[in-house]
């Protein structure tokens, strides 16, 4: 079927997150449950999305049901556009919508700013062959996922650190803004740390250039490298945020740039340490990575602590195209 004829676009609006009757006409009814493992980030996201500067959200209604949800922001100082949050209403995927929707929004960023030339996205899953065809890959991170309750998060700390102890003694450090700009922008992260000479933070790829420090800036993160010169290991932490997982659940997104494995360790234990006086009920973490360290952090991580692996091995692909 082609759901095009029938599909109306706009602007998303406030109202359209959780409208009181009918209930099915909402954003939120969007995503199953089991849509990014229960861990879907829209609930957080949406009203600061429809406030961000360069960010456009648009909604696709059929028949005045909300059916679709696609974003762009513009990034790299206007040069490029990040899709993200894109999504169709369960009974209706596979019908054409997403197509329909993700042109409707390239031809409204072409339209409004011509000087946008590159679409880039993010997907978890394993894109076929022909879907790759249309894009460059730009770069891959390993994920690995854990779980546990936050009173087990102290716990796990003390076990990895006695571990870690055994193959390093040099202490992380936790940068400041100013520190953290300066670093994630210099020749050496940029060129032996970032995958594909990118900045991902929890799905969004960002060219390492001084205009995505705004970006990057409201996203409130936590940067801890192993030093503060020349790093082995840089990592970027969101502030924990609310997930459908559990009613208490939180999830917390972890990027950890570099291939030296104990240095990636000693990066990953510090975000937690820091993470630790802050955080209540359950949590859900993604730590993005090489996927050249995985496995080694995925031992590192073997624990009697109660916090457990979600899913085996998953990737991370960030795509680019011309627009
Ligand atoms: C991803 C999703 C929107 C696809 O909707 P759909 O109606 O089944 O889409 P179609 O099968 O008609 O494919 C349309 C386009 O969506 C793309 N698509 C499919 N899965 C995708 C994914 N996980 N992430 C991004 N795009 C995806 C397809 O590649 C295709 O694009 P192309 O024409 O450029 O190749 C839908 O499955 C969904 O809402 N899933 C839950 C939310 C989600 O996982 N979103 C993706 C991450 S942002």
């Amino acid at each position: 079927m082609s759901a095009d004829c029938d599909l109306e676009f706009s602007l998303a609006e406030d109202q359209d997150f959780q409208q009181v009757s009918p209930p099915e006409i909402t954003v939120l009814k969007l995503c199953t449950s089991d849509d990014y493992n229960g861990l879907d980030y829209m609930s957080a996201f949406y009203h600061r999305w429809l406030q961000e500067p360069g960010r456009v959200v648009f909604i696709a209604r059929m028949k005045n049901r909300v059916v679709g949800l696609e974003s762009a922001l513009l990034v790299d100082d206007g040069q490029s556009v990040v899709f993200q949050g894109r999504r169709v209403a369960p009974d209706l995927r596979g019908s054409g919508i997403a197509g329909a929707l993700q042109r409707h929004v390239s031809d409204y960023v072409r339209r409004h700013h011509p000087e946008a030339c590159i679409a880039r996205l993010s997907r978890g899953d394993q894109p076929s062959p022909q879907t790759l065809a249309k894009y460059r890959l730009v770069a891959k991170e390993a994920i690995l996922s854990l779980c546990c309750e936050a009173a087990d998060l102290g716990p796990f700390i003390g076990e990895l650190q006695s571990r870690l102890q055994q193959t390093t003694s040099q202490s992380p450090v936790i940068l400041n803004q100013q520190q953290a700009e300066t670093l994630i922008l210099s020749n050496h992260v940029v060129s032996t740390l970032l995958p594909g000479k990118t900045i991902i933070n929890d799905w969004e790829p960002l060219k390492p250039v001084q205009a995505n420090l705004e970006v990057l800036r409201r996203r409130g993160l936590i940067y801890i490298a192993d030093r503060e010169s020349e790093p082995s290991a840089l990592s970027l932490c969101t502030p924990p945020y609310a997930v459908p997982f559990r009613d208490d659940a939180l999830r917390i997104n972890i990027n950890i740039f570099g291939g030296h494995l104990a240095a990636v360790c000693g990066v990953f234990l510090a975000q937690l340490r820091a993470l630790l006086p802050s955080v209540r009920g359950y949590l859900v973490c993604n730590i993005y990575v090489d996927p050249d360290v995985w496995s080694g952090l995925h031992q590192f991580c073997q624990n009697k602590s109660s916090v457990s692996f979600l899913k085996d091995y998953w990737e991370e692909v960030i795509l680019e195209t011309d627009l």
